[in-house]
């Protein structure tokens, strides 16, 4: 039953997927034209072709890819904005490369695609372009994501690492301190809903998509439990633990702590009612920040962010994010690729960046950067829990595993199925993939 829901919505998202690829083939070569029309107006730059999301094409557009053409008169980015869910911009990557020659030249890889863009040979080596000394200054878990089978496809440009925001102001206002347990969360949303302060206690990433899936890593650390063992295969989701994890979440829907739109939500959503005043606690990733404490923002200086809460025999789960630049095998611009990857993850361009913009550095000494921790003075216990942060499973077969998932959890958060037959069902799917018993 859900397998057929499945393929015909799988058939109209390819459909949707094909449309979207015919419209961005022609805006890349439509921009090609014109530069071979005027090669003389333009003295035939370069033009590396990058696709991402809309909101961070944004912030690219806003200053640091003016930045990088003043001072490569050259080379031009050309910025593709993209649909705002990694997992279709994932998709667009995808289906160019299978369709033959990529229109793209640089990469933007969310850090769950490498084992997948790099086992299917679509991403130049880069192993030997940089220095031992160079990959030193970046963070561990931020470059070993980018390695596959010992070999660095892509140099991390920012990272991510997933939070609980809180309200402060409500907080010591009802003389509670941070919670650190699950039961903590649920009671101090309680008591401020009751006490009429806020509409909402909790609000996370419930739809069917990656963001879900990130989401979910860091409830499973929380309470003691893990999706698939990288080392040894072995998958947890169908361990107690896991199915408890999701009893909380679903019990945050039953008990009104959290609205029962929820399960349609992606992080914008979820920001929205935050940022409006609507609910005690987010989970989110660091981009939330700055817009939260703009002066505009009715919760501008009332907020504070925390690794997420845990049982007493879990941990704090922070699921590791971030986005990395690679070079695709077909580009025909493999040096200016690399210029443009070279400044882009620069100490200088990522400072202008993240002043700019939010998000989070991948250098280490950022975190620490006098200009940066003035603004976001929770950077440097940021770099801690980035360094402890949870990997979603770095396997070739990442995307299914997380289609699986997303699938059967959202089931189970729909009450589409029981959580013990979701995730039965998700387990062994996920030993198929991996070829592990069952
Ligand atoms: C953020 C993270 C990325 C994650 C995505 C999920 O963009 O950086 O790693 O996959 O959110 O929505």
């Amino acid at each position: 039953m859900l397998n057929l829901q499945v393929s015909s919505m799988e058939i109209k998202i390819l459909q949707k997927l094909k449309l979207r690829v015919l419209v961005i083939f022609i805006s890349v070569a439509f921009g090609m034209t014109i530069v071979s029309i005027y090669p003389g107006q333009t003295q035939q730059p370069v033009v590396l072709n990058l696709l991402m999301t809309a909101p961070d094409a944004q912030a690219w557009k806003q200053g640091i890819v003016k930045e990088f053409e003043a001072k490569n008169p050259g080379i031009s980015i050309n910025i593709i904005e993209g649909p705002n869910a990694t997992n279709l911009i994932e998709d667009l990557y995808t289906s160019a490369f299978i369709l033959g020659d990529s229109p793209y030249d640089l990469i933007n890889m969310d850090v769950v695609w490498t084992p997948k863009f790099a086992a299917a040979g679509w991403l130049l080596d880069l192993t030997d372009k940089i220095s031992q000394e160079e990959l030193a200054a970046f963070s561990q878990k931020d470059v070993e994501g980018r390695r596959y089978k010992g070999k660095l496809y892509a140099i991390p440009m920012r990272s991510d690492v997933g939070m609980l925001y809180y309200r402060e102001d409500l907080l010591k206002e009802a003389g509670f301190n941070p919670p650190e347990s699950f039961n903590d969360l649920i009671k101090i949303s309680q008591t401020l809903q009751e006490k009429g302060k806020v509409d909402w206690g909790y609000v996370w990433q419930g739809k069917q998509y990656e963001g879900l899936a990130a989401m979910f890593v860091e409830i499973l650390e929380g309470f003691g439990s893990y999706w698939v063992n990288p080392e040894t295969l072995e998958v947890g989701l169908d361990q107690p633990e896991t199915l408890a994890a999701i009893e909380f979440l679903k019990n945050t829907i039953q008990i009104d702590i959290s609205p029962p739109g929820v399960t349609t939500y992606q992080e914008e959503e979820t920001r929205r009612i935050f940022q409006n005043g609507n609910s005690v606690f987010l989970r989110n990733w660091p981009y939330v920040w700055p817009l939260a404490n703009k002066v505009s923002s009715s919760i501008d200086g009332k907020i504070a962010i925390k690794p997420m809460v845990h049982t007493k025999d879990g941990s704090s789960g922070a699921c590791l994010g971030g986005w990395a630049l690679g070079i695709s095998k077909s580009s025909k611009h493999p040096e200016a690729a690399w210029k443009a990857i070279k400044y882009f993850t620069s100490e200088e361009a990522q400072r202008k960046f993240i002043l700019e913009a939010g998000f989070v550095p991948s250098r280490r000494s950022l975190f620490l950067d006098p200009q940066i921790v003035a603004k976001y003075p929770h950077y440097p216990q940021l770099l801690k829990v980035v360094d402890q942060a949870v990997l979603r499973p770095p396997i070739a077969q990442y995307a299914q595993a997380s289609d699986i998932l997303q699938r059967y959890l959202s089931a189970a958060l729909t009450n589409r199925m029981t959580p013990e037959v979701a995730m039965k069902n998700a387990a062994s799917e996920t030993r198929q993939l991996l070829g592990t018993k069952n």
